[in-house]
Order: C-alpha cells, then sequence, then structure tokens
C-alpha cells in the first residue's frame, strides 16, 4: 500500500494534464464490512460505475467501511489503496440515516417522502464532512486530483479547499439536483452550495440539474455567471451535465460467458417457458416498485394478461432498513406480492417472483438474458444504471426496455418505450406493447440503445469528467 504523504500545502496550483493520481472521496467504500472480518461488495450503483474506472489507473478510495467504531488501517484492494473514516453509532444515525437518507435523499428526488429536517444532523453532517475532507487532505499528494461523489459528502470541496487549496477538486452528483420549488426548503441550502463551490468542476446527471444548481447558486449563493460557469469571487467554477453510465464490455462479455446462458437457459425452464417481466431495484421508495406491481395487478385483474403467459420477476437489494420510509416500502411491496399471488397464482404458476437479495454480477447478467421485458421505472432516478446493464446483455437485439419519463437514463435511451409510472393505464398498455412488439422493430430499438451505451459507457464518462478537472 501506497505510504500516504502529506502534500506541499503553500504549494501553486498543478499545471493542466498533470498526471498524478486519482483520489476518490465517497460516503461507501467499493467493499463493506459485513461482520467480524468480513467484508462483501458495496451496494448502488455510485460502486458499480466507479469500480472499473479505478481498476484502471492508479487510485486511493476514500470512504466509510459500512461500520462504527474505528476504522480499519489502510489497505489495498484489487490494486486500489483504500482508506477507511471512520463513523460513529452517532454518525451513522445523524449524518447517514438522518442528515443523508431522511433530509437529503427524499428532497432531491421531489420530496416522493417528507425530508425531515434537524439541527442535530446538520451539525453532525457538517463535523462528518470535515473528517472526510481532512482524510482527503492527508492522503492526496501534490498534483493528485481529487473527486468527490454524491449527496451526503457536498461541503467537502469547499472544506478541502480551505485545506489544500493546491488541489484541483472536482464534484459529481449521482442523483438529481432539485429545482427552486423543492431545494428551497433546505434550511442550510447556501451553506450546502458554498460547499460544492469550492469544487473547480460541479458534474450532474443530466442538463436540467445542472441548470438547477446554477440558478440556485446565484439566487442563494452570491454567485454569478452562467448556467455552465459560475463565479464566486475570483473564482470560476465549471457546470457541467455529464450522464454516468457502465461498462458496455464487462456486461456484454458476461452475456457470452457460457455458464452465464447456461444459468439464463435454466431460469428460463423454471419459470415455465412464460414470458418473462422483469426488474431489478435497490428496495427503495424512489424505484417505484408498488406502482409497478400495481400495473401488473390491474393487467392480470382486467384478464389482459394470465400466469400462463407471463410472469413478472421483482429483485430487490435490501436498503437502509433502518429508515422508517425504507420500513414501510418494504412491507408495502411484500404486501401487494402477497395479494397478487393470492388473488392470481395457480399450481406451480405464481405470479410475481420477489427475490429480496443480493445476486453476484454472473447471476444478475443471467436474469437480463431472461428478461423479454425489462421494467425500470423509478419515480425519480438520477440516471438508473439497470437500464444500462440490461441493453448490454442483449446481443441477440432482442428483448424490450420500459423505462421511465423520470430517470436520467430516459434522456439518452429514447428508444426505449418510455413510460410515465404513475399513468396506470399508460404504463400498462406499454407493457402490452413491449410483449407484442414486432421482432424487426425490437431489434431495431435495441440496436440502436446499445449503440447509445457502448459509445457513452463508464469510462467515456470518467474520461469527460476528468478533461474537464484537468483543464479547470
Ligand atoms: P441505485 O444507484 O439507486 O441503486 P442504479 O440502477 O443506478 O440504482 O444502480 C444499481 C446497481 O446495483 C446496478 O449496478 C445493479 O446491477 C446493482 N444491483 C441492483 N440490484 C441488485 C441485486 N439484487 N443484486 C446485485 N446487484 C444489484
Ligand atoms: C445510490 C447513491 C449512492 C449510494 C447507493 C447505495 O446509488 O447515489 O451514493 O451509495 O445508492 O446506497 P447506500 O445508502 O447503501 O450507500
Amino acid at each position: 500500500m501506497p505510504k500516504a504523504k502529506p502534500g506541499d500545502h503553500a504549494a501553486p496550483s498543478p499545471p493542466a494534464r498533470s498526471r498524478g493520481r486519482l483520489i476518490v472521496v465517497a460516503n461507501r467504500l467499493p467493499v463493506n464490512r459485513a461482520g467480524a472480518g468480513d467484508w462483501s461488495r458495496s451496494p448502488g450503483g455510485l460502486v458499480s460505475a466507479l469500480e472499473p474506472i479505478l481498476a484502471r489507473r492508479r487510485g486511493v478510495w476514500v470512504g466509510w467501511d459500512g461500520g462504527t467504531g474505528r476504522a480499519p488501517r489502510p489497505f489495498v484492494h484489487q490494486n486500489l489503496s483504500i482508506h477507511p473514516v471512520a463513523l460513529s453509532a452517532r454518525d451513522v444515525e445523524q449524518f447517514y440515516n438522518g442528515m443523508s437518507n431522511r433530509s437529503l435523499w427524499p428532497l432531491y428526488h421531489d420530496a416522493i417522502r417528507t425530508p425531515e429536517f434537524h439541527r442535530r444532523w446538520w451539525e453532525t453532517y457538517q463535523d462528518t464532512n470535515q473528517r472526510f475532507a481532512r482524510a482527503a487532505a492527508r492522503v492526496a499528494r501534490r498534483g493528485d486530483l481529487v473527486w468527490v461523489h454524491d449527496y451526503h459528502l457536498q461541503l467537502v470541496p469547499r472544506m478541502l479547499r480551505e485545506l489544500r487549496p493546491d488541489l484541483r477538486i472536482g464534484f459529481f452528483l449521482h442523483i438529481p439536483f432539485p429545482p427552486e420549488e423543492l431545494f428551497a426548503w433546505l434550511p442550510w441550502r447556501t451553506a450546502v452550495l458554498k460547499g460544492l463551490l469550492g469544487a473547480d468542476v460541479v458534474a450532474f446527471q443530466t442538463q436540467s440539474s445542472a441548470q438547477n444548481f446554477s440558478r440556485m447558486a446565484r439566487r442563494y449563493a452570491g454567485a454569478e455567471g452562467t448556467d455552465a460557469r459560475v463565479e464566486t469571487g475570483p473564482r470560476a467554477v465549471r457546470v457541467r451535465a455529464l450522464p454516468i453510465s457502465i461498462d458496455f464490455q464487462e456486461f456484454d462479455t458476461l452475456a457470452a460467458d457460457p455458464k452465464v446462458v447456461r444459468a439464463a437457459k435454466e431460469i428460463r425452464q423454471r419459470l415455465g417457458g412464460r414470458r418473462v417481466l422483469l426488474s431489478v431495484d435497490r428496495l427503495d421508495y424512489t424505484k417505484g416498485i408498488e406502482h409497478r406491481l400495481y400495473m401488473f395487478e390491474d393487467l392480470l385483474d382486467r384478464g389482459l394478461i394470465g400466469v400462463d403467459d407471463a410472469v413478472m420477476v421483482q429483485i430487490a437489494v435490501p436498503s437502509r432498513e433502518v429508515v422508517p420510509d425504507y420500513t414501510q416500502t418494504r412491507t408495502q411491496v411484500e404486501h401487494s406480492v402477497g395479494r397478487i399471488n393470492g388473488a392470481h397464482a395457480e399450481p406451480g404458476r405464481v405470479a410475481v417472483h420477489y427475490f429480496r437479495r443480493s445476486l453476484s454480477r454472473q447471476d444478475l447478467a443471467a436474469y437480463y438474458l431472461v428478461a423479454d421485458v425489462m421494467l425500470v421505472t423509478p419515480l425519480r432516478d438520477g440516471m438508473n444504471l439497470v437500464a444500462k446493464e440490461y441493453v448490454a446483455t442483449r446481443r441477440d437485439l432482442s428483448g424490450a426496455l420500459v423505462l421511465s419519463e423520470f430517470a436520467g437514463a430516459a434522456r439518452e435511451l429514447r428508444r426505449a418505450l418510455l413510460v410515465n409510472p404513475r399513468d396506470v393505464d399508460g404504463f400498462g398498455a406499454a407493457v402490452r406493447q413491449a410483449l407484442s412488439l414486432p421482432s424487426e422493430d425490437a431489434r431495431q430499438r435495441m440496436a440502436i440503445l446499445r449503440m447509445n451505451v457502448r459509445r457513452h459507457d463508464v469510462h467515456d464518462w470518467a474520461r469527460a469528467f476528468l478533461e474537464e478537472l484537468e483543464g479547470s
């Protein structure tokens, strides 16, 4: 493990195109401390996206290991230098579950659940951000690029700049940045904006998020400038829309792996050779799982779909389970699955298969291969990588993607069947259309979708961001 060496604080900014290391600062590390000495892969899109990038270059990752109390010493994981940041039980409650996941997450996702604001959570958010900033300042050497990620760490860019004015600092928000109608609710909106404005480059998943941020910075943080460049005092901050993506090659290759193909065949047989409607999500209220089940139930109730012809498979990975809105979502989902199967299942033929567990990449790819129709229908989502992963596995151009208009991915994947998940009639009609799409139409759509994802893969995304940062 390379020894961390404090940088030269008085040094001037490094020249553009510096060949320093990449320091990622994110709440989650790529691995998560599951129990005594056990590590597992961390959940969610942030880790899925960043892992392949860091696998290709010398990198350092500063983040939380998922435990409480003393952090493990720095270690090396798959060529990557890992620097754990310790969170206490109180930090987990107030910074992670509280401010991050009960204030900011719902606020930034259209207030689908009502955000709560508490002074204590905010104080702990500030303290914890300060700790991440100090950890990054200790690890970074002169010339390194520091890339801070997501809503947990919005104060880090400014805090880090105060500690290390010599560094180039970038920030990427993986979730939507809300419009003024919602952002203005945040009691600490000015501090959050000033925190983000400490970066040289601030980037978002979509143009509308980028625009929302620039407008809020002008309105509430005294910044000036345009949508793409905001000025605070003598500093200019580049504001960009850079939609994140996946490692296309990884999923394309997995889909041709004989073991995966065999597993897919077996799953299909076990499902009774019926048409398969698949969904894969973190068990989160933003993902619209209840709305999706309701749509499917409605089609069954009206006899527009039958259990002899089609089956729905919902794979849901547990997430943020102590937050009450998540417990409630799980209860509602499980209740709906029980109700639908109670009314419609036949011997040997359930209507909905529900798996609440995390799967390996291979098993996930096998399910993608089995899916005649992929339902990706969040109520709001920064991007949604599952949609792109599905497309990358469809080498034979079969299959159809039904995609919510409210996922960032809908801005790029225009040839999917786009739906409003709250419009049960429109949603149901799109699913029926997906099931009966003429094969030439389906193939043409899938070919274009695959071209979109292949051309704009995660390496392309990282390259674009780092070029902005090095040139800033
Ligand atoms: P989010 O970041 O909100 O969780 P994304 O769709 O962007 O949503 O990313 C989710 C990531 O987690 C994807 O890479 C997907 O493959 C992975 N994932 C989702 N559900 C599971 C599961 N049950 N088992 C394993 N990985 C999963
Ligand atoms: C989303 C967020 C990530 C987060 C992930 C998993 O992708 O944008 O920042 O890591 O969900 O959530 P968790 O709370 O388990 O880290």
